[in-house]
C-alpha cells in the first residue's frame, strides 16, 4: 500500500509539473498577453499581475475617462491634459507640472509616466537584478512626494498632512497599494521569487474601499431618520481632489411602491462657488437628520460618488446602500 501510495505522489508530480509547463508556455504566447493591453515598453510581457490590476485602474482610464472627455471640451483644454497623460516624472521631476507626451495617450498614467528615467532604467524599492532592462533602487519611490506630483493641485496631500497618517512618508501606497506577497515578474525561466509587491488597482472611489474608510449607521428616532458616516481610515477629505468631484448622502422613503419623501445632502467644496466646504474630514464623524415628515414605509439610504457634478445620479457610483423601515 505504502510503496503505491509513493509511486502515485510521484506520478502526481510529474503531471502537475507537466501541467506547470504546459500553462507557462501557453501564457508567454498570446493567450494571455492578448488580453492585456500593450503597452509602452512592453511591460505586461513579463510584469503580467501589475498590467492586469493597472488595466483596471482609473489611472489607466485617465485619458479616455468619458467624464473627463466632458469636462475639457474633448480633451482640447490644454491646461487640463499633462496629468492625465504624462511623459515619465521621473524625467520632469517630483513635485514639477507634468509634461503631455504625444503619443499613447491613450494609456493615461501608465507604467513608463511612474517607474522609467532619461537613461531606461526603472526605479523600485527592491533592489532586484534583472537582464531585462535596468533596475534603480529608489528608496523615495512611492513617496507621498511622487503621488503628490499630480494629487497635491487639489489638496488631497495637504488633507493628508492634517490627519493622523501624516508620519507615514509613503501613506498613499500604505492604503492605495496594499502589500501582497507574490512574484513580480515572469522572465524566460519562469517566475521570478515570491517578493513583497503591491496591488496596482489603485482603488479609490469604489464600494470595498469606501467601506474599509467610513462606516456608515442608519436609526430612527421618533420622527427623525439619521445617517451617521464615520471616517476611520481615510488620509484625506471624503470626496477629496477637484471641486467638480462630489458625494451625496441619497434618501427615498417608499410606501406600498410609491416613493413618498425623497432627500439629498451634498459633501463638496463649494468655496470656489461662494459656498462651504461640506467634505467629510478624516477622523470626523458626522450625523444627517432627515425630517421624515410623519411618512411611513421603508427608507432606503444611498451614499453616491460623481466625478462630474453634473453627472444625472443614475450615471453615479454607489458607495454603499443600506434600507431601514420607518414610521
Ligand atoms: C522581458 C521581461 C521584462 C520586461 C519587458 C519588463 N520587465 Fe521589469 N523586471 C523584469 C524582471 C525579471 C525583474 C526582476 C524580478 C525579480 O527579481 O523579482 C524586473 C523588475 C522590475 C521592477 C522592480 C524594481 C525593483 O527592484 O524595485 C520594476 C519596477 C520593473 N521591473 C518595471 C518594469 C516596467 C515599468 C516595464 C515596462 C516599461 C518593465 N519592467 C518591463 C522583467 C521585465
Ligand atoms: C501611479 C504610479 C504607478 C504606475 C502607473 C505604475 N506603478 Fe508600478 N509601482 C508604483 C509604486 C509606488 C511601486 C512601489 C511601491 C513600494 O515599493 O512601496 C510600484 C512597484 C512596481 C513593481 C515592483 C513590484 C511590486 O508590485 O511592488 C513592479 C514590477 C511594477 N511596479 C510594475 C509596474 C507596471 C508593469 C506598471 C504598468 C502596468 C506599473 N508598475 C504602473 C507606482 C506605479
Ligand atoms: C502623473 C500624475 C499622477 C501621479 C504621479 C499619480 N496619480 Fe493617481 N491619479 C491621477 C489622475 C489624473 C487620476 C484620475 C484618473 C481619472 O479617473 O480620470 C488619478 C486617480 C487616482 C486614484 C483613483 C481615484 C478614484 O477615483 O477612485 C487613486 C487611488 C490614486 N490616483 C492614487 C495614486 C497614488 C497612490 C499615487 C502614487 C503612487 C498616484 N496616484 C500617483 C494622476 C496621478
Ligand atoms: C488611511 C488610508 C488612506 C490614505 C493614507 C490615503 N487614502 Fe486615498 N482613499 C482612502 C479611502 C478609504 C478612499 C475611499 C473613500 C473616498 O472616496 O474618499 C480613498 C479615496 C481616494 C481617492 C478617490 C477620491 C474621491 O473620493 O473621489 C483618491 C484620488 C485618493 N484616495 C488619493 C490618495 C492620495 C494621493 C493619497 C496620499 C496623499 C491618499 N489617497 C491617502 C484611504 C486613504
Ligand atoms: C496637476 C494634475 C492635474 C491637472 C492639471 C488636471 N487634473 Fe484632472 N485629475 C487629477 C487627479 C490627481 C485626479 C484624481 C483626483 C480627483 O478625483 O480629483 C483628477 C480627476 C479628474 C476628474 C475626475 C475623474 C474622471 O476621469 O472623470 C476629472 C473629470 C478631471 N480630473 C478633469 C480635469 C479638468 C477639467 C482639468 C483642467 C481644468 C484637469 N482635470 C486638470 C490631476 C489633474
Amino acid at each position: 500500500m505504502k510503496r503505491m501510495d509513493i509511486a502515485l505522489r510521484i506520478s502526481g508530480v510529474s503531471v502537475t509539473a507537466v501541467l506547470v509547463a504546459l500553462v507557462t508556455v501557453f501564457s508567454s504566447g498570446q493567450e494571455t498577453t492578448k488580453k492585456l493591453p500593450r503597452l509602452r515598453g512592453r511591460c505586461q510581457v513579463c510584469h503580467r499581475t501589475e498590467a492586469a490590476q493597472w488595466a483596471e485602474s482609473r489611472h489607466a482610464k485617465a485619458w479616455v475617462s468619458e467624464t473627463f472627455a466632458q469636462s475639457t471640451n474633448n480633451r482640447t483644454q490644454k491646461d487640463c491634459l499633462s496629468c492625465h497623460a504624462p511623459e515619465k516624472i521621473l524625467v520632469t521631476g517630483w513635485g514639477k507640472d507634468p509634461v503631455l507626451r504625444a503619443d499613447d495617450r491613450e494609456h493615461g498614467i501608465d507604467c513608463v509616466a511612474c517607474h522609467e528615467d532619461a537613461d531606461g532604467a526603472h526605479h523600485g524599492t527592491l533592489g532586484t537584478q534583472t537582464e531585462d532592462h535596468p533596475v534603480v533602487k529608489n528608496e523615495k519611490f512611492g513617496s507621498v512626494e511622487m503621488c503628490g506630483t499630480c494629487h497635491a493641485k487639489f489638496g488631497t496631500v495637504d488633507e493628508l498632512k492634517a490627519s493622523q497618517w501624516a508620519s507615514d512618508p509613503k501613506a498613499c501606497v500604505t492604503c492605495h497599494m496594499p502589500e501582497e506577497k507574490r512574484p513580480i515578474a515572469i522572465s524566460a525561466s519562469g517566475p521570478t521569487p515570491v517578493r513583497s509587491a503591491h496591488a496596482h488597482d489603485f482603488r479609490g472611489a469604489e464600494p470595498k474601499m469606501f467601506q474599509e474608510g467610513i462606516d456608515v449607521d442608519l436609526k430612527v428616532e421618533g420622527n427623525i431618520l439619521m445617517v451617521t458616516l464615520v471616517s476611520k481610515k481615510v488620509g484625506h477629505n471624503f470626496p477629496t481632489g477637484a471641486p467638480f468631484v462630489i458625494a451625496l448622502v441619497d434618501v427615498k422613503v417608499q410606501d406600498g411602491g410609491q416613493t413618498v419623501l425623497t432627500h439629498q445632502t451634498l459633501f463638496a467644496d463649494d468655496r470656489d462657488r461662494g459656498g462651504q466646504d461640506t467634505r467629510l474630514k478624516p477622523h470626523e464623524t458626522r450625523t444627517i437628520k432627515v425630517n421624515l415628515q410623519g411618512k411611513k414605509g421603508e427608507a432606503t439610504v444611498r451614499i453616491l460618488h460623481k466625478y462630474l457634478r453634473e453627472l444625472p445620479d443614475d450615471k453615479a457610483t454607489v458607495l454603499w446602500e443600506g434600507k431601514i423601515p420607518v414610521g
